[in-house]
């Protein structure tokens, strides 16, 4: 029989956890790069819009479906669809997307690892060599790396919710605000930085298609930790009481502060590199930024701060981001763990392990195709395009489907659970929120457009990724 369930300590405990979900590779990088290329201030509107219309709508639905089931995605759907088989499909959906996105992320934060303890090695001159990146995800120290992350990640998650994510989250997420902090500080002081802050606020609306919406959407959903089944997760282990829709303005808030200070990090350095850079002919990846472009960046400090104040800087920024991602690999580690344990009874330490152990083996997948096993590197073809292990889980999983999970959250929360059971999750611990504008506006939101956005954005992407 499983235990009691855990939950939260306290409000600003889960908040930090939410938090440190949502804060992520996809604050400090992901964001920056898509707002660079997409029109800058013009992009950070349609974002911010985004964000508070149509994702907070989505996040109170994922949080309250957890809390009220108290159980993991499968369970919830299951639970409050009164059994019904079709309806626990979105369930399984919002466990398997997070577990293959873990997988890819995971893969990702190994090497931001791997560059930090470079760094700290005192070589920071051979990461910014071109040929560096290519090289180390090659080599079999990866596995090393993985070996460790793993066992830390997994070490917090043996303590539990409280004792090991709350106080995790409560320790990490301030050490990351004022590291952030600090770097912004520091770069803006620097020559040309406020090229970069015009660059990156002043709005280009010219630039703004359907391809640029579909991507502000998807990065949003894909930032605030939606469609993955975690809030839905953290819902669950949410104390009664607690205001719902207070909590996840806090988080969104946060979410969209990080990233927006992320681009005030990002492009005033591009800037202090080079001050004729186009910053739209940059890599296109988060992936690009941080492992080839980034480095030369740090690098070429050393010329205003020397090799010893160049390294620390870029010590300090890789640390930024394992952190922003070790709290984000932790919430989503923990939906196949919660799932585990409430539909099978498992003991926690139990379902840790054996979670741990297929997500090494797909990780080790991953790691190999990008040249070490011919069969991983040339996984499938798509489109006459050959595509590997890593390519194809970051296509299917990294933002694709996450559109196609809200929109189910949606329609379940307003036509099967029932507006009225929503509402009252709502209101508990937030009594002024009966009859408040939020509440008419999430209450209509939720049963007409934002599932239409979504269908419309699952549409467009799937056709721009895939046709
Ligand atoms: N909100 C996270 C980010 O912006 O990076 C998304 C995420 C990815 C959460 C991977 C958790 C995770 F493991």
């Amino acid at each position: 029989m499983s235990a009691v369930r855990e939950h939260f300590g306290s409000r600003l405990g889960f908040i930090l956890a939410a938090a440190g979900s949502a804060v992520g590779i996809g604050n400090l990088v992901a964001f920056p790069v898509a707002a660079t290329k997409s029109g800058g201030g013009a992009f950070l509107l349609v974002y911010a819009l985004f964000v508070f219309f149509i994702c907070l709508p989505v996040m109170m639905a994922e949080l309250a479906l957890g809390r009220r089931a108290d159980k993991d995605p499968v369970g919830a759907y299951r639970q409050l669809s009164g059994g019904s088989r079709p309806w626990t499909i979105p369930g399984w959906l919002a466990l398997f997307t997070p577990f293959m996105i873990a997988v890819f992320y995971l893969v990702v934060t190994v090497w931001i690892l791997g560059y930090l303890v470079e760094t700290l090695r005192g070589n920071l001159d051979q990461l910014a060599t071109e040929t560096h990146f290519g090289q180390f995800i090659n080599s079999p120290v990866v596995f090393v790396y993985l070996v460790v992350l793993m066992l830390g990640i997994n070490a917090i998650l043996a303590m539990g919710v409280k004792d090991g994510i709350e106080r995790a989250s409560k320790t990490l997420m301030p050490m990351l605000f004022i590291m952030l902090l600090g770097l912004v500080i520091f770069v803006l002081t620097r020559e040309n930085a406020m090229l970069g802050v015009k660059y990156y606020l002043i709005p280009d609306f010219a630039k703004i298609d359907s391809a640029v919406v579909s991507k502000a959407m998807a990065q949003a959903f894909f930032s605030l930790s939606l469609g993955m089944g975690i809030m839905i997760t953290y819902g669950s282990y949410m104390k009664r009481g607690d205001s719902i829709p207070g909590s996840s303005r806090a988080v969104a808030i946060t979410d969209t502060l990080v990233a927006f200070t992320a681009g005030l990090l990002i492009l005033p350095s591009i800037f202090h590199f080079d001050p004729q850079i186009d910053p739209t002919k940059l890599s296109d990846s988060s992936a690009g930024m941080i492992f080839l472009f980034l480095p030369k960046i740090f690098f070429a400090l050393q010329d205003s701060i020397g090799y010893f104040g160049a390294s620390a800087f870029a010590a300090v920024f890789f640390f930024l981001v394992l952190v922003a991602a070790v709290t984000s690999l932790m919430s989503i580690i923990e939906v196949p763990i919660a799932t585990l344990c409430d539909e099978r009874g498992m003991e926690r330490k139990k379902a840790i392990y054996t979670i741990a152990a297929v997500q090494v083996f797909l990780a080790v997948g991953c790691a190999v195709s990008f040249g070490m096993v011919k069969f991983f590197t040339q996984f499938v073809t798509l489109a006459g395009e050959s595509k590997s292990f890593f390519d194809l889980i970051e296509l299917l999983f990294y933002d694709t489907i996450l559109p196609l999970n809200g929109l189910l959250v949606c329609l379940f929360v307003i036509y099967k659970w029932k507006k009225t059971n929503f509402d009252k999750e709502l209101q508990e611990g937030d009594s002024s929120f009966a009859g408040s504008i939020s509440q008419k506006y999430i209450n209509f939101s939720l049963g007409t457009f934002i599932p239409l956005m979504l269908l419309l954005i699952f549409i467009n992407t799937v056709a721009l990724k895939f046709f």
